[in-house]
């Protein structure tokens, strides 16, 4: 499958889930911008069926190589990031995956069986990555114990696979400079953003500053009805030439680690 056809699937069903991500696009696109995007995050478990290395496996065939490694130790987590060998403009995928041996026997033992119910050889159908109901209708009750002990794991159970989220590239937009600026729009539009660290993660040193909205509430159809839930964000990433005036094309794993945060507010 190219990487321009899975790319729009994935949009088509991020943008339907999130109103607010369209809106954020469409309010860029009057202020006479073309939105380029930065890159695509997933996030899986680290189950041999459904790990990062099955993940990405529709993106090497569609001709990306794995580029970064990065470990979350509080959030229990590893990442890796991809980049299109051949088109430096094609977006990044960057894909997660909870160390699930790291959580409890309960947890373990929830997400085991969901992941004995998926059929067999499904792990390896270009499917994969477009499967949002890979665990089937998510019960209430399982999705709050989960939550308790990691919301990125509640989440993977409640959204399945697709887009966490896509990333606008302030580099690309010509009239804002700064993420600050991007921001401010933003907020003006009425839009509320991850405070998480603060609302720039990143420096020029770092070579990466990253924001991101708060995910919008979903009322998403549970076994015992409908329930309001975090769904998905959107991201703006701008990127700084290195000393050898290479733009640096990887992530920040201290800047990552507060954006995971957009999902987890309900809380607080
Ligand atoms: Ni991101």
């Amino acid at each position: 499958m190219r990487s321009d056809i899975i790319f729009e699937r994935l949009w088509n069903d991020y943008t339907a889930l999130n109103p607010d991500v369209s809106a954020i696009y469409d309010a860029f696109v009057a202020a006479g911008e073309t939105v380029i995007n930065d890159h695509i995050a997933f996030r899986t478990l680290n189950h041999p069926r459904i790990c990062i290395e099955k993940l990405s496996r529709v993106f090497l065939d569609a001709g990306y190589v794995e580029k970064g490694n990065y470990h979350f130790e509080a959030k229990k987590l590893v990442a890796k990031h991809y980049e299109k060998q051949d088109d430096p403009t094609a977006p990044r995928v960057f894909i997660s995956h909870l160390l699930l041996e790291e959580f409890s026997d309960e947890l373990q033992m929830n997400f085991n069986q969901l992941i004995d119910q998926i059929p067999k050889g499904f792990e390896d159908e270009k499917e994969l990555i477009f499967s949002k109901d890979i665990f089937g209708t998510a019960s209430f009750s399982i999705y709050e114990k989960l939550r308790k002990e990691s919301e990125y794991a509640a989440w993977v159970y409640a959204f399945g696979f697709r887009a966490n989220h896509f990333t606008v590239s302030v580099n690309h937009l010509k009239k804002f400079s700064t993420l600050g600026h991007v921001n401010d729009f933003l907020k003006s539009k009425g839009f509320r953003l991850n405070q998480s660290g603060g609302e720039i993660k990143g420096n020029p040193e770092e070579l990466l500053e990253q924001s991101s909205t708060l995910a919008g509430l979903y009322n998403l159809q549970f076994t015992d009805g409908k329930h309001s839930i975090p769904g998905c964000y959107y991201e703006f990433a701008l990127r700084y030439p290195d000393e050898e005036g290479n733009l640096y094309n990887g992530f920040i794993a201290k800047s990552a680690d507060k954006i995971f945060e957009s999902t987890d507010f309900y809380s607080k």
